[in-house]
């Protein structure tokens, strides 16, 4: 410590009257950055901020975010200034996301870094070692099967429905994918004899992720994203050229689309043509499907009023505004779902419009200010001196395959006896381990769009939460990057307790420490429930500093109204703005010349996943779902009564 701090009492009485737990950062942080520090710490320990009225709690995320930019963002193995260019050159979405920071042209493109939020544990001590001697300890196998594996389905009543959590896979499919290492041996996990008999699969085998030593004392080891970390809609587009190529129509800017109102099928390789297929499952298909057709109509609008456009620029153009559309529905309708509770509605719409509210900035443009306007049409990007990467802690916190159901109710949407309450009548269930792959698509041909839409509608997502994690995927059939079926089967809880180990993603508490949170001293202090206690005991004896990532993202008291953990909260605070502000395309270059004046117009009008369901399946949204809810609630939900107080002046 300085002898500023000294002077100020940073070490003496006030501090021990504080107690605080300080995090490793408090060193670094300047002065003022140590007294915001100290403020949201004794907020933290006495009076929680979720409890405080909206305009308190407001501040107090808008002081943890500002800390969290200046603390939380780590550099991995690119350089911090690389080639420069003239971004009126290059007014579009590059195939495979290069050009868009001005200053860093690389930054964010495919096979680009993964950053961190927090410093990697274990630590890196000795860099030509791939050892990490913490990686069974205890053993995966161990973990999954004691503490995630599904006991009986926990759902999420009304909040969050399967649409909800098909949506954020498909988020997932446009931002991370790690690289694996195809040259090193496979791993093999066999599952200790304790648990042997309770585990679908007694053994089995998978690629490590693929290292690179980077030349970075504090992160000499990175790994590379195999998407474009961008939220440039790459789940629709691909990650690079040759994958753009294979969804063009090159006729009118257009995407292509099956005649039966599906994916189109490839007579080369029978696979699903769309931008990202690996992994995954009709849910995230019906998503692609609808924001293709979102494509193809931008491009009609704006052939409309530019006949002379080219392919090209039509294509362009529509691919800006489906992106800010996927942004925008993301920001301002399903995080508001996630998190349900006033002050995160104003919060996330803050993001978007500013604190000043959308009618002022539709009257009068942005202000100038991130705080009044938001990060949407600022006049610069915004990095923090850190090149743009989705990290692996963003990852870990991203694990959310519990929010998948044993099987989708098909619902019978010819029934029209059966409105009552718009809740269509239960036909069948469909195994979701059925919906996967080629097979799922295969199945949707028979389904139909139109009932699995209703069916997701009005089914809840599964919970995030201890003894939640689908058993179907504990022997899952993963898929290469070229979308081919692998021949070995994998146990996805314990493998993902396996990769957040290896990738050196701090485990819980130690990621709580970092993340400037309260550390945990015992299992009473994570949770009431006896029984998770209990098993968390016998995991991991009376030691809450070994506790996997995911197991206390799970076990974690809510907040109320919150899908998620709180430490899970932090991450998406600082990068779901870092998504937005370091993106020209959201800032800068958020205005009418670069996405014409009928594109902007299309993102400024549309608001909700329910404004784009409404343009291109109308009769369905009129039928099946009530109004004034959103369509990523149970679509038979009741809209929430009225409020009379202020909103800012509520108390959560
Ligand atoms: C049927 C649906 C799904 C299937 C078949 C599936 C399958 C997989 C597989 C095989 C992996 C790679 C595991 C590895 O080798 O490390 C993976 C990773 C992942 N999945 Fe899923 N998943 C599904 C749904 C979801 C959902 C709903 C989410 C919610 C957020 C999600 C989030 C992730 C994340 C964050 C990763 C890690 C990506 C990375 O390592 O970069 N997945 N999934």
């Amino acid at each position: 410590m300085g002898l500023l701090d000294h002077l100020l009492g940073f070490n003496t009485a006030f501090m021990e009257w504080l107690k605080p737990e300080l995090p490793p950062l408090f060193s670094k942080m300047t002065l003022i950055d140590k007294f915001l520090f100290l403020v949201i710490h004794t907020i933290d320990r006495h009076y929680p901020w979720h409890r405080l009225p909206v305009f308190l709690g407001l501040v107090y995320l808008e002081v943890r975010r500002g800390l969290h930019q200046r603390y939380s963002l780590i550099n991995v193995g690119q350089a911090p200034m690389s080639i420069r260019f003239n971004p009126s050159e290059i007014p579009y979405r590059t195939a495979n996301g290069e050009f868009n920071d001005p200053f860093n042209s690389d930054a964010g493109e495919q096979g680009s870094y993964f950053g961190r939020n927090l410093a990697p544990s274990p630590n890196y001590d000795n860099k030509k070692s791939k050892s990490n001697p913490s990686l069974n300890d205890p053993h995966p196998t161990l973990v999954a099967t004691k503490l995630l594996a599904r006991k009986k389905l926990v759902d999420n009543g009304t909040q969050f429905n399967m649409l909800a959590g098909a949506w954020i896979q498909f988020m997932i499919h446009d931002w991370v994918d790690h690289e694996e290492d195809m040259d090193s041996p496979q791993v093999e996990l066999v599952a200790p004899s304790s648990v042997s008999s309770a585990c679908p699969l007694k053994s089995y085998k998978f690629h490590p992720t693929k290292q690179y030593f980077v030349d970075n004392y504090e992160v000499p080891i990175g790994h590379k994203n195999i998407r474009t970390p961008w939220w440039d809609g790459s789940v629709i587009y691909g990650n690079n050229s040759k994958t753009l190529a294979k969804v063009r129509t090159f006729k009118d800017g257009k995407l292509k689309i099956g005649d039966n109102g599906l994916l189109q099928i490839s007579l080369e390789d029978g696979l699903p043509i769309s931008g990202d297929i690996r992994n995954s499952w009709v849910g995230v298909s019906l998503l692609q499907i609808l924001f293709i057709k979102e494509h193809n109509a931008i491009c009609d609008k704006i052939k409309s009023s530019h006949p002379h456009y080219s392919d090209e620029q039509l294509y362009r153009y529509a691919r800006l505004v489906v992106a800010a559309v996927i942004a925008k529905v993301h920001t301002i309708d399903w995080t508001v779902e996630l998190l349900k509770m006033d002050t995160l509605y104003v919060g996330m719409r803050a993001n978007w419009y500013g604190i000043l509210g959308k009618k002022f900035k539709d009257a009068f443009g942005h202000t100038g200010s991130q705080l009044l306007s938001g990060y949407i049409g600022m006049r610069k990007p915004e990095n923090h001196g850190v090149p743009y990467s989705l990290t692996e802690d963003f990852v870990g916190v991203y694990r959310m395959h519990s929010l998948l159901p044993d099987s989708i109710t098909l619902r019978n949407i010819n029934d029209t006896t059966s409105k009552a309450n718009k809740i269509p009548q239960i036909e069948n269930e469909i195994p979701t381990a059925n919906l996967i792959h080629v097979d799922g698509e295969k199945l949707l041909t028979k389904v139909g769009f139109d009932a699995l839409l209703v069916s997701m509608g009005h089914q809840s997502s599964g919970a995030l939460t201890l003894w939640n994690y689908p058993t179907w995927m504990r022997e899952l059939i993963p898929q290469d990057v070229d979308t081919k079926d692998r021949e070995n089967l994998v146990d996805l809880p314990s493998l993902e307790i396996y990769r957040d180990r290896e990738r050196h993603v701090p485990r819980y508490n130690e990621f709580r420490r970092k993340l400037l949170m309260v550390p945990i001293k015992n299992w009473k202090d994570l949770t009431d429930d006896e029984d998770t206690i209990a098993t968390l005991h016998e995991v991991y004896g009376n030691n809450v500093e070994l506790m996997d990532l995911l197991v206390g993202l799970m076990a974690e008291k809510k907040i109320k109204g919150y899908a998620i953990s709180e430490t899970a909260f932090y991450i998406f605070l600082l990068m779901a703005s870092r998504r937005l502000e370091a993106d020209r395309f959201f800032t800068s270059e958020f205005n009418d010349e670069v996405y014409t004046k009928e594109g902007l117009d299309w993102v400024n009008n549309t608001e909700s996943l329910k404004d784009v369901l409404t343009r291109h399946y109308k009769h369905i949204i009129d039928q099946w779902i009530n109004p004034d809810i959103s369509a990523f609630s149970v679509w038979s939900a009741d809209a929430p009564g009225k409020n009379l107080i202020p909103i800012l002046f509520r108390i959560p």
